[in-house]
């Protein structure tokens, strides 16, 4: 849970909306109002207009980033898939977005196949993804017909095996194996460590017992392996060396099976700037780094360069995202804090309470005006941990006032409850001046859709 420290000698940063970089959406502006304007609209007559709290997704910015990864693997004459890391963001709206982009999808859930199915997308262009997909999930991934199922267990190798014997059909799949490497990031967001739920290790054994079995398997097509070693990654160290491992692994399986596996997915976890003070690596310069590593090990290995795939989820969309809230009161508490209570909270944005995650925020109709006070951003919700920016430097707020938290768009509105009932905001995407609403706010009878009674 967030530790709420209070730091009472921190300063206001004194910085206006516009000088937090890149941290904001690429279309942020500010208009003759002083209001925070992104995709051409004006934030702040959005939220009056339609209720907060309310995620906003920039478009261009979205779009503009799956063409950064497309355009750079394009340069680096290695054939490249894009795909998309559904956990992050999903909507049908994005999966349109996403297929428009010629990337692919990433689902981890029968929930994430459903919405991406109904939004027409391409079930080839899908990697079902799950560390325990249940055997209906396996069901579905199978009758939709998605391109790859990365395939995390014995159990589960056996059972699409006899799920695609039962439909006749070979399936594609891809094996999760675990490269025993752990990431500079959140410990809970570590998934490629030794101590880890997810894939066959290789230092046990298990990877390679995994390989050999799927080979006598009839009805799976083993194309490649895949691995995620975390999330929010700034160091490109931690991808070079799981190049290192995995082209280590792919070689041995050469050398002493003669087997050759097509094609290499290496994950997702590229990290962004939460804060203006954030330096992560560019999508130029990691695909420039994992592109090199990739060319310079088949070289010295003697193998054929696989078909990479990548899976980026929150470098595509989180600086891309924001939520606006309206301040309901504040309260100045002297020689302890300030809390400025916002009409949402843990509920739309459990990532501060969950992994002491950071946040920016700015007063969008007072985006011109020095961020001159020191604030600690409350939630509605019954607990003290349910805060989303603490000592953030802000606006001098006032009640009325629309607060723009920075950053929110991946994993907020996916990882939104209902907590307390509170009804889970709409999300709207802006571009060229008009937004479009893509997923509704609920309302109290959608609190009743599932309640028998
Ligand atoms: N591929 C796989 C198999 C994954 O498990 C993930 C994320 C991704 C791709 C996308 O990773 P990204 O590019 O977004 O880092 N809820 C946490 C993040 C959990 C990420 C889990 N897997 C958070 O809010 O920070």
């Amino acid at each position: 849970m967030a530790h709420l420290a209070h730091d009472p000698n921190k300063e206001p940063d004194g910085r206006t909306t516009l000088e937090l970089g890149a941290v904001l959406p690429q279309t942020a502006a500010v208009n003759k109002s002083g209001n925070l304007c992104v995709g051409g609209v004006d934030l702040v007559e959005l939220a009056r207009k339609n209720g907060t709290a309310a995620y906003v997704m920039d478009e261009d910015h979205v779009r503009s980033q799956l063409r950064s990864y497309r355009t750079a693997f394009a340069q680096s004459d290695i054939e490249a898939e894009v795909v998309f890391a559904g956990k992050a963001f999903l909507a049908r709206a994005m999966a349109k977005l996403v297929n428009g982009e010629k990337c692919w999808l990433d689902v981890s859930s029968g929930g994430e196949l459903h919405v991406a199915l109904a939004a027409g997308f391409p079930a080839e262009n899908i990697i079902a993804h799950g560390s325990n997909k249940t055997p209906s999930e396996l069901v579905e991934a199978l009758a939709a017909g998605v391109g790859r199922i990365a395939v995390d267990s014995f159990e589960e190798l056996e059972r699409v095996n006899n799920l695609a014997a039962e439909r006749n059909v070979v399936q594609n799949i891809f094996l999760r194996i675990k490269p025993g490497i752990v990431a500079d990031t959140h410990e809970f967001i570590v998934t490629g460590a030794e101590d880890s739920k997810f894939g066959f290790g290789i230092t046990d054994g298990a990877a390679k017992k995994a390989v050999l079995r799927a080979m006598e398997l009839a009805n799976v097509e083993l194309k490649g392996l895949h691995v995620h070693i975390g999330s929010q990654i700034f160091s490109l160290t931690s991808f070079e060396s799981t190049i290192d491992v995995m082209m280590k692994f792919m070689a041995e399986l050469y050398d002493e099976h003669g087997i050759e596996l097509e094609e290499f997915d290496l994950g997702g976890g590229l990290g962004i700037a939460y804060a203006p003070e954030d330096e992560p690596a560019s999508i130029e310069d990691f695909v420039a780094c994992i592109t090199t590593a990739l060319k310079e090990h088949c070289k010295i290995r003697g193998l054929s360069l696989p078909r990479l795939f990548v899976e980026p989820g929150r470098s595509v969309v989180a600086n891309a995202g924001v939520t606006l809230y309206t301040v309901g009161n504040i309260k100045d508490l002297p020689e302890i804090r300030t809390y400025v209570a916002i009409d949402g909270g843990m509920t739309d944005n459990i990532r501060t309470a969950l992994y002491d995650a950071h946040y920016e925020a700015v007063v969008a109709n007072k985006a011109n005006e020095p961020r001159d006070c020191v604030v600690t951003l409350a939630g509605k919700h019954c607990e003290s941990g349910d805060v989303v920016a603490i000592d953030t430097s802000l606006q001098t707020p006032e009640v009325g006032d629309v607060v723009c938290v920075l950053g929110t768009g991946a994993y907020c509105y996916t990882m939104a409850s209902n907590y307390n009932k509170q009804v889970r905001p709409a999300v709207y995407f802006v571009r060229d001046g008009s937004e479009r609403l893509v997923v509704r706010r609920e309302t109290y009878d959608d609190l009743l859709n599932c309640d028998i009674f």
